[in-house]
């Protein structure tokens, strides 16, 4: 079963949704029969998108709507708003998925930081800042989902300004949360999606393919239907090559480097080669004694070690 807020002729926004895991989010909803509004630059790859949407709707071409949006701009997404509320009355699940990855570096242009932080940062916060006070006061359940990244999370080297406003989407993300879950009579939960690789515009460089290792953006959004469907804040994706055990690690001795005193991004350190590789082992070891206790069995979604071990 989904969450309620996933109900028939209930109304879904979802950014960035003209391609990737926001268009397989827009389809997904539209599906369930829901009312959705795509919004992305404008294009014909938005109106495409709207058209394939529309057709996997029960409810047929009325229930779909793109709306042309630079979530780079407030007044774009004041515009969407009041353009779902007038179409649709209210809106349940927000998305806030737009994002670009045009690479950075510490001292590389200013206008490259400056545009990956409007599109993934201030899109993301303006996005759940303009859209929440209309549906925390319509009453009715909800959701605001926002795509976040593994990189803002252990912030590997080689795009800082990424990272940066990923590291931001997630610290927004839990904020808003807590502020959500601390306002009396308030039926909106706020969620942050973390995708694994997953193989999308963004990602594909090239290539005409999936690698093995992506997952496609409808199993990133399996996975998030499964995981919202059990409530959780953090929607951890796997993808065929990280399995979520690996990802714990990783997690685990990133947040290490602030408890043991390392140098940040250790495990990129070469002096710290030695110590990361011990620290792999034995977490390893105990992954699989912990086994049949898998505490995250339902948001593994039967593709990880957990679930394996639990067989
Ligand atoms: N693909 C991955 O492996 C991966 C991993 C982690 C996080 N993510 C995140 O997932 C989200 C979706 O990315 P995707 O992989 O589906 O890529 P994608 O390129 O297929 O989709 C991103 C969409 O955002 C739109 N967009 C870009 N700038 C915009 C703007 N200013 N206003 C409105 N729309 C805009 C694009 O036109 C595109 O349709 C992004 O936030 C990305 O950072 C992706």
């Amino acid at each position: 079963m989904n969450h309620p807020a996933f109900a028939s002729n209930h109304v879904a926004v979802v950014t960035g949704a003209a391609s990737g895991i926001g268009l397989a989010a827009a389809k997904r909803f539209a599906g369930l029969g829901m009312n959705v509004v795509l919004a992305d630059l404008p294009g014909e790859q938005l109106d495409k998108a709207a058209r394939e949407t529309a057709a996997v709707s029960p409810h047929g071409p009325g229930s779909v709507v793109a709306v042309p949006t630079d979530v780079a701009s407030t007044d774009a997404l004041k515009a969407l708003e009041k353009a779902a509320v007038d179409r649709f009355g209210r809106v349940h699940v927000l998305m806030n998925n737009a994002g670009i990855q045009p690479g950075s570096s510490i001292f590389g242009a200013q206008d490259a930081w400056e545009k990956v932080f409007a599109v993934n940062l201030w899109g993301v916060i303006n996005g759940s800042r303009i859209f929440a006070p209309a549906m925390i006061a319509h009453g009715q359940t909800g959701l605001i989902i926002n795509t976040g990244s593994k990189q803002g999370i252990t912030t590997p080297p080689g795009d800082p300004a990424y990272n940066v406003t990923k590291t931001g989407v997630k610290a927004f993300t839990e904020a808003l949360q807590h502020e959500l879950r601390n306002t009396p009579g308030c039926a909106i939960s706020a969620h942050l999606l973390i995708p694994g690789f997953v193989y999308t515009g963004l990602t594909a460089n090239g290539r005409t393919e999936k690698p093995e290792s992506a997952w496609t953006p409808q199993e990133t959004v399996d996975f998030m239907m499964l995981s919202l469907e059990g409530g959780d804040f953090y929607i951890l994706c796997p993808d065929n090559d990280v399995e979520r055990a690996t990802d714990e690690k990783r997690i685990l001795w990133a947040a290490g480097d602030i408890i043991e005193n390392r140098p940040p991004l250790s495990r990129w350190h070469p002096d710290y080669a030695d110590a990361f590789k011990l620290f792999w082992q034995s977490n390893a070891r105990r992954s699989a004694e912990r086994g049949s206790k898998c505490p995250f069995a339902r948001s593994c979604g039967g593709r990880c070690v957990h679930t394996e071990a639990l067989a």
